[in-house]
C-alpha cells in the first residue's frame, strides 16, 4: 500500500468534523488523491447501519458488532482500494471511536473489540490520528447549541467524561499514531495546529 490513513477522532462537539474541508484542500494543493469518509458509513450498506447505530436502542455488544459489520465493509469497498491506488483517505472516526464510546463509556470488554479488530483490520491501522480534545463541558456547550442530540450525544457528562478519558489514554498507548489537538483554542489557532501536522505527511 502507498497511500496514507488519516483518522480524526475526538468526542461529540470537539469540532473535529469543522476541519475536514481544510484538510482535503491542503493535501489536495499537494496532488494527492483524497477519499473522505467516515464511520460508521462510508458505503450504502455503512449509512444503512449508521442510521440504526445511531437512532435504534440496542445492547452495546450489539452496537460493537454492528459498527465492525459497517468497517468490514467500508474497509473492504472504500479504505483498502484507496491506499492501494496511493490515495490519502481521510475518515471522520474509526476503530478509536469503540475503544472511546463502547468500551470506554459503555463497558464493552477491550478484549472482544481487540478481536473483531484483529479479524475486520488484521495489519491495518491509520497511519495518524488527529485527536480533537476539548474539556466535557465546552462539549456539552457546543452540542447543545448546535443541534437536536443524536442517541450518543444525548447521554450526560460522566459518559463524555468516560469517553474523553478513553481516548486519551489511546493516545497515550499509541504515541506515535497519535497527535492530540487543543480543540479548545479559537478556531484559526486550531485550524494552523491541524494544517502543520498534515503538512508533515
Ligand atoms: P459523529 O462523528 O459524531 O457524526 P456527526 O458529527 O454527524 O454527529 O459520529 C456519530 C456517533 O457515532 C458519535 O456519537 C460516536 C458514535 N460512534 C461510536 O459510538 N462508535 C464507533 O465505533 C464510531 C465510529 C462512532
Amino acid at each position: 500500500m502507498t497511500g496514507k490513513f488519516i483518522t480524526l477522532e475526538g468526542m461529540d462537539g470537539a469540532g473535529k468534523s469543522t476541519h475536514i474541508p481544510s484538510i482535503i484542500e491542503a493535501l489536495q494543493a499537494r496532488g494527492y488523491e483524497v477519499v473522505s469518509t467516515r464511520e460508521p458509513g462510508g458505503t450504502p450498506l455503512g449509512e444503512r447501519l449508521r442510521e440504526l447505530l445511531l437512532h435504534e436502542p440496542m445492547h452495546a455488544e450489539t452496537e460493537t458488532l454492528l459498527m465492525f459489520a459497517a468497517r468490514r465493509e467500508h474497509i473492504a469497498n472504500v479504505i483498502e482500494p484507496a491506499l492501494v491506488r496511493g490515495a490519502y483517505v481521510l475518515s471522520d472516526r474509526f476503530t478509536d471511536a469503540t475503544y472511546a464510546y463502547q468500551c470506554g463509556a459503555k463497558g464493552v470488554a477491550a478484549s472482544k473489540i481487540q478481536m473483531l479488530e484483529q479479524w475486520v483490520q488484521a495489519d491495518l491501522q491509520p497511519d495518524i490520528t488527529l485527536l480533537f480534545d476539548v474539556p466535557v463541558e465546552v462539549s456539552m456547550q457546543r452540542l447543545s447549541a448546535a443541534r437536536t442530540p443524536d442517541k450518543f450525544e444525548r447521554e450526560a457528562a460522566d459518559f463524555f467524561t468516560r469517553i474523553r478519558y478513553a481516548y486519551l489514554q489511546r493516545a497515550q498507548q499509541n504515541p506515535a499514531r497519535f497527535r492530540i489537538i487543543d480543540a479548545n483554542m479559537p478556531l484559526g489557532i486550531v485550524d494552523k495546529s491541524v494544517k502543520d501536522i498534515i503538512a508533515t505527511l
